[in-house]
């Protein structure tokens, strides 16, 4: 059941040294090529990463907050052309979503690595850095690298009484 997945999904940082089989990496991405977005434009494109050495070029995207990634067997650019929708944002953080939620539904574990709006050096945006280490071209924006592998650590899921139901409102504010 979807809320299961969603109760147990929790941020994983630790990886299992071991590849995550092909088909469900192909599962993943065809989960993010089912997202929805804005009038169906599907402004978004996605990079998977399984070399070794690249992924240790990503996770030096940003100090701290992505050195983790040099542990993950897969990473995920989610990458949108913003020219195609000023809601590329939005777009590309529901198909990270999905991402991340298809992983957990398999057995693996993953982390969102945050990159819009952040810097990899105090002149180089953090999507600067990962275009030029994925020769990206430049009217794509980057939203998020999603780390993703067998988890090392163990995480408790939530529980019903941890939602904060204060967040709640109905027919008024
Ligand atoms: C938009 C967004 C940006 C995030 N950026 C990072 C990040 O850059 N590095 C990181 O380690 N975790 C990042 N996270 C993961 C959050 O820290 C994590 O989701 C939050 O602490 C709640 O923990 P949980 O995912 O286990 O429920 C991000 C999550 C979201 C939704």
């Amino acid at each position: 059941m979807l809320l299961d997945i969603l109760k147990s999904r929790r941020s994983i940082r630790k990886f299992q040294n071991k590849e995550i089989e092909q088909e469900k990496i192909d599962t993943i991405l065809k989960s993010a090529l089912l997202a929805p977005s804005s009038r169906s434009i599907r402004p978004w494109e996605f990079v998977a990463v399984t070399n070794k050495e690249i992924i240790n070029q990503l996770s030096q995207s940003r100090d701290p907050g992505s050195g983790f990634l040099a542990g993950a067997p897969l990473a995920v650019a989610v990458i949108a052309d913003h020219t195609l929708s000023d809601v590329w944002v939005e777009d590309a953080s529901i198909a990270a979503t999905i991402i991340q939620l298809t992983a957990q539904d398999l057995g693996l574990g993953s982390c969102w690595i945050q990159v819009r709006e952040r810097f990899h050096k105090e002149q180089e945006t953090a999507g600067d850095y990962i275009r030029e280490v994925l020769g990206i071209p430049g009217q794509y924006c980057v939203e998020c690298l999603i780390a993703i592998g067998y988890p090392a650590e163990e995480k408790k899921p939530y529980e019903e009484d941890m939602l904060k139901r204060e967040k709640l409102h109905f027919d008024k504010f």
